[in-house]
């Protein structure tokens, strides 16, 4: 088996200066979802052909297994697979893949190029629901398919026909090669149109297979972004429904968007409006709450996570406890029973078991023991404007409120610092470190009192 995905054509109607197979769906370029499902046949060869914008497309998309043709001007899809054919050898089919239709299933395609076998033409088809602007599969009387109408060269009556070419094609190599070569543009379009090789195949007496699909998601293209849209819940959807079936819970499957690769534990209760990019793993047990964002994260069992967090390349230990408004960033490890509490930000840290830290903190290229408690409004001053240190707090250690751990600095093991205290040398283990000034009281001070104004 070889592949063309054509690629080439402009996608005016997007309105963007992005070329149209760059747009991503799941987070992911259009094209490269298409290129994954045609790796999953294992073809002998796999050829994009490309166009506008085409150096952008040749570099977001380079692999040592893809092939480029170029195609200059945008004549037709006949004429956008003839330029591929120079690539490919006669032996064999070539199956035919729109740049623009990404959700089209391996299973489905491997389905038609068993239909096709060696030496029949095989149409990817559905029963459109509003087949308006696309082509339409012509049969004869005996239900033969007889040939393809773009629906600019239709007559009314073909109009009214539902089942629709969705412009995947599979087709003996050698075969397409001659036909190819016979394309008009004498159409309303003026362009040479793939699908006329049907008409050609069957005045040969090839035949041809009209594959109907029952899913019209697979064939559906983009040529919008409100179809950008579309296709996108379309594909959340079906993500969201895999995950159920494997067990997890979705409070609302409509109101979740996975941009990447999301490993689910057993009994995960995940709540609306999360966000899953790069590689997230969620243990058995994990509670999400609503609203989170992550991003290469691995979430430990029987954690849980209140509302409206972010966190980005962390790791996070079984039974933490985590939000709301928790913000981890890249680096950050927390073992066993973290508690990482409402604006609380952790940055390149790793923070051992049992240790909290509730509220309005700033964690910053830290090393922290276990069963430390990091108090309201404690920062670490890692950055002295041109360098990053790092602070040590040992086990067990107590850091009073609003404490300054000013870096490099190390608390040592079941030290407490009081609170407001600015740190600017290590404090000793199990002694109270404090720098602050002496409170003191006046007795017999008055306020002072307003003057009457005449
Ligand atoms: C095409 C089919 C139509 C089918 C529909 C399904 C033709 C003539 N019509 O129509 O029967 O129902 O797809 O979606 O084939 N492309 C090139 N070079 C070109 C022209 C197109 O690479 O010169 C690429 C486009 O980038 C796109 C794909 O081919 O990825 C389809 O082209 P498009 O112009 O969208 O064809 P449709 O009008 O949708
Ligand atoms: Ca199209």
């Amino acid at each position: 088996m070889q592949i063309a995905i054509l690629a080439a054509g402009q996608g005016k109607r997007m309105n963007s200066a992005r070329p149209k197979v760059l747009h991503p769906i799941a987070g992911r370029p259009i094209l490269a979802h298409i290129l994954d499902t045609a790796r999953s046949l294992s073809p002998r060869k796999l050829c994009v052909v490309y166009g506008h914008g085409g150096e952008q497309v040749r570099a977001a998309l380079a692999a040592p297994d893809v092939l480029w043709a170029h195609q200059a001007q945008q004549l037709g899809t006949g004429h956008a697979v003839a330029q591929a054919m120079p690539l490919f050898e006669d032996q064999g089919s070539v199956m035919i893949l729109m740049g623009d239709v990404p959700l089209i299933r391996p299973a489905t395609l491997a389905a038609l190029a068993a239909a096709a076998g060696p030496d029949r033409v095989a149409v990817l088809t559905v029963l459109a629901t509003d087949p308006k602007g696309l082509g339409r599969i012509v049969r004869d009387e005996a239900g033969r398919v007889v040939r393809i109408v773009e629906d600019k060269d239709a007559t009314a009556e073909e109009r009214a026909i539902r089942e629709i070419n969705s412009g995947i094609f599979c087709v003996p190599a050698g075969r397409l090669r001659g036909w190819l070569g016979k394309l008009s543009n004498h159409n309303a379009q003026g362009e040479y149109y793939l699908p006329d090789i049907v008409a050609m195949a069957v005045a040969e007496g090839i035949e041809v297979i009209a594959q109907q699909t029952e899913h019209e998601w697979e064939t559906l293209g983009i040529n919008t972004k409100a179809q950008l849209a579309a296709l996108e819940r379309i594909h959340q959807h079906n993500l969201a429904a895999a995950l159920l079936d494997a067990g997890v819970t979705i409070l609302d499957p409509a109101r979740i968007d996975i941009r990447g690769e999301l490993i689910c534990g057993r009994d995960v209760e995940i709540d609306v409006g999360c966000v899953f990019e790069g590689r997230v793993e969620l243990g058995d047990d994990v509670k999400l709450g609503a609203y989170s964002v992550l991003r290469n994260v691995k979430v430990g069992a029987a954690t849980r996570v209140a509302p409206f967090c972010h966190f980005e390349d962390a790791e996070i230990g079984p039974s933490g406890v985590l939000g709301p408004f928790a913000r981890l960033r890249p680096g950050t490890v927390l073992a066993e029973d973290v508690h990482i509490g409402n604006f609380v930000e952790v940055k390149n840290s790793q923070i051992a078991a049992h240790s909290k830290a509730n509220h309005l903190a700033y964690v910053g290229d830290a090393t922290v023991g276990s069963r430390v408690n990091i108090g309201a409004g404690a920062i670490t001053c890692n950055y002295d404007g041109a360098n990053k240190h790092r602070t040590i707090i040992e086990d067990d250690a107590f850091i009073g409120s609003d404490t300054q751990l000013v870096a490099p600095v190390r608390v040592g093991k079941g030290a407490t610092i009081g609170a407001g205290t600015t740190l600017t040398r290590d404090a000793p283990a199990d002694a109270l470190t404090v720098s602050r000034a002496r409170q003191t009281s006046f007795t017999g001070w008055q306020r002072p009192k307003r003057l009457d104004k005449k």
